[in-house]
């Protein structure tokens, strides 16, 4: 309750007592949100410092938050602005149990009571993965999420510079508690390695309302497989290199060995009995000498001698 006495009308002399109920609690963010806090402001225009101001609600409208306790601290909790004569609850990790339910903040006798409705207008539901069928290949990468999201977002695909909006392959509507119903998604997509650089980011970012999510961010490094294709091919030049000189060191060591002992046959055979050329000179010389005696010609030293 909020009065404004002395309320003076101009030229007459009446002294009024205007009293207007003044308290009222709003939601203060834009739109409510799966999983995070929700704050509701109770906005008071008399209440005095030391009156006392409370939050009652939830589903069993109970006793929430008392002059600035909390009666579950991990899920209430109570905020003072004086400045703005206001005081807060925080609704930690919002869910579907928090919503369609009574709220009231008091001051004293003053108490404002409403419900906090979950409408399609005003409600988020971040995507969130609940299946995950995405796997790499030797030359790509499938990206195969399923996920929940209210209300239907855009999604893009970023690579490489390029952005890529995704269509939706399945939606599903499907109800949940509190009967609402959130999309299922299947969002898919295949990126090719070969026509692109071998280590690269991914990523899936979605947009729901104003709210950006980003599901996925990842490093793909095919650079690894890469190489070791490299590896694997260069291991079997190394193979092939080395088998062949291997063989062709084997086939001249044997060449060698055999030209070797032919030699040696050869030169074994000479010792015993003398070449051809040795044979022709020695019967020559034999002969030469015998052709000497024979034709009884003069020595060599008689043929010196002038006659
Ligand atoms: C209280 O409200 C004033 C005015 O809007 C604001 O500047 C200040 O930050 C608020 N204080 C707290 C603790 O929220
Ligand atoms: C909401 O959260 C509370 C705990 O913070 C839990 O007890 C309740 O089961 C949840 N409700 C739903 C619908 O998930
Ligand atoms: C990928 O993103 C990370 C940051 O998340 C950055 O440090 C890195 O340079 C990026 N790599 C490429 C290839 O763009």
């Amino acid at each position: 309750m909020y009065c404004l006495r002395n309320f003076k009308f101009p030229g007459l002399l009446i002294f009024i007592t205007v009293c207007v109920t003044s308290i009222k609690w709003d939601i203060k963010e834009e739109y409510l949100v799966y999983g995070q806090d929700v704050t509701l402001a109770c906005n008071v225009m008399s209440c005095q410092p030391n009156t006392a101001k409370m939050w009652i609600g939830g589903p069993n409208f109970n006793l929430l938050c008392f002059d600035g306790y909390s009666t579950n601290k991990n899920k209430y909790e109570m905020m003072f602005n004086h400045s703005r004569h206001e005081y807060d609850l925080i609704i930690r990790g919002f869910n579907f149990s928090d919503a369609n339910c009574h709220y009231a903040c008091s001051c004293g006798l003053q108490r404002y009571t409403n419900k906090l409705k979950l409408k399609d207008s005003n409600f988020i539901y971040l995507p969130v993965v609940v299946q995950d069928f995405s796997k790499q290949t030797v030359d790509r990468f499938q990206i195969d999420l399923l996920m929940k999201v209210f209300p239907l977002p855009t999604c893009e695909f970023v690579y490489e510079d390029n952005a890529f909006l995704v269509n939706f392959n399945t939606v599903i509507k499907g109800p949940t508690r509190s009967d609402f119903e959130l999309n299922t998604v299947r969002i898919q997509r295949t990126i090719d390695l070969k026509s692109y650089k071998c280590k690269r980011n991914v990523s899936l970012t979605c947009q729901v309302r104003s709210l950006k999510h980003r599901l996925l961010h990842q490093n793909i490094d095919f650079c690894k497989i890469e190489d070791e294709h490299h590896e694997h091919s260069v291991e079997y030049v190394t193979k092939f290199i080395i088998s062949v000189s291997g063989f062709l060191i084997l086939s001249a060591t044997i060449a060698f060995l055999i030209y070797k002992c032919v030699k040696e046959n050869r030169r074994n055979s000479e010792s015993e009995n003398p070449t051809d050329r040795e044979f022709v000179q020695m019967v020559l010389s034999s002969n030469e000498a015998e052709a000497t005696q024979m034709l009884n010609l003069p020595s060599s030293e008689a043929e010196a001698t002038p006659i």
